[in-house]
């Protein structure tokens, strides 16, 4: 059976450092969360945001627009948080809806307070082998999880399935620059099994069901980063877990795995935006 990759144990471990280090801090951090509408998962998430960073004594707001905003609304408003010196990070929960841009939102976030590291700066910064003020909260949390438990990424095959702003695109950058040989597939991707099946290492970040044990190379490392509701209400991840973890020689779960780990990169790449601004004032 596979090693759990325990995304909760290794959360708790970063959120404890980081609280003895803000306790530290004279001034705190302040966190912004904007969300758009009402899809209820951004509901949740935003909600789970906000009490993480309260918990560590990051300030932390949530600003609620209705679904019917429009786009220049709402840039109107990153443009205030992007001048209100209070505000130290802006997230812009995604999806947005689809009468507005997610690119002309994204670009409008100034980069120092860009906490996902989705503005083009940042993406740019990370695709053309700079460093990025911070790397995206997800990539960022996949490759800590498989640090902590020493899976070596340097000339290992991982097949990234997925190739969103969100995920896909910045892990890909993320892992070549850990000298890993990288294949990335998504929706056209002709024979998945048959590519899969020469991969070390496959990061799912799809939200369907795609991936089942005959699929895999034994012992291989399985990390999934889909989330969704199964026909019967179950909250699963895209890999088949009962076979997975029988091929597998680690898997992370869902929920339990990847999830925690975005969040606590979120609270880490708060705390390192702040600190850049200070050490720059
Ligand atoms: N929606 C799903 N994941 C993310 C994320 O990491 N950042 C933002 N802003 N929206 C998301």
């Amino acid at each position: 059976m596979a090693i759990i990759l325990d995304g909760k144990k290794l959360r708790d471990k970063i959120l404890n450092d980081l609280r003895q280090k803000l306790d530290r801090f004279d001034k705190k951090p302040t966190l912004v969360v904007v969300l758009v509408g009402d899809n209820a998962a951004s509901k949740i998430y935003v909600a789970n945001k906000k009490k993480t960073a309260q918990s560590l004594g990051i300030n932390s707001v949530i600003i609620e627009l209705p679904s019917e905003t429009k786009e220049e609304e709402l840039l109107s408003k990153i443009n205030e948080l992007n001048n209100d010196e209070s505000v130290t990070a802006i997230l812009v929960q995604l999806p947005l809806p689809k009468h507005i841009s997610q690119k002309n939102i994204i670009n409008a976030i100034k980069p120092e307070k860009d906490v996902d590291g989705f503005t083009p700066y940042n993406f740019g910064r990370l695709f053309s082998g700079y460093e990025p003020l911070v790397y995206p909260c997800t990539p960022k949390g996949v490759l800590l999880l498989l640090d902590e438990y020493n899976i070596e990424l340097d000339g290992k095959h991982v097949v990234v399935i997925g190739r969103s702003n969100i995920v896909g695109r910045p892990l890909s950058q993320m892992l070549l620059n850990r000298n890993a040989t990288v294949t990335v597939c998504h929706s056209h991707t002709k024979n998945l099994a048959q590519i899969t099946k020469t991969a070390d290492i496959v990061i799912s970040a799809v939200g369907k069901k795609i991936i089942e044990g005959e699929m895999l190379k034994s012992d291989c490392v399985i990390v999934d980063v889909g989330i969704f509701k199964d026909e019967n209400g179950k909250t699963r991840g895209d890999a088949d877990f009962e076979t997975a973890s029988r091929i597998a020689s680690y898997i992370s779960p869902v929920p339990g795995g990847v999830g925690p780990m975005t969040i606590a990169s979120l609270m880490l790449n708060t705390v390192e935006l702040f600190e850049k601004m200070i050490n720059k004032s």
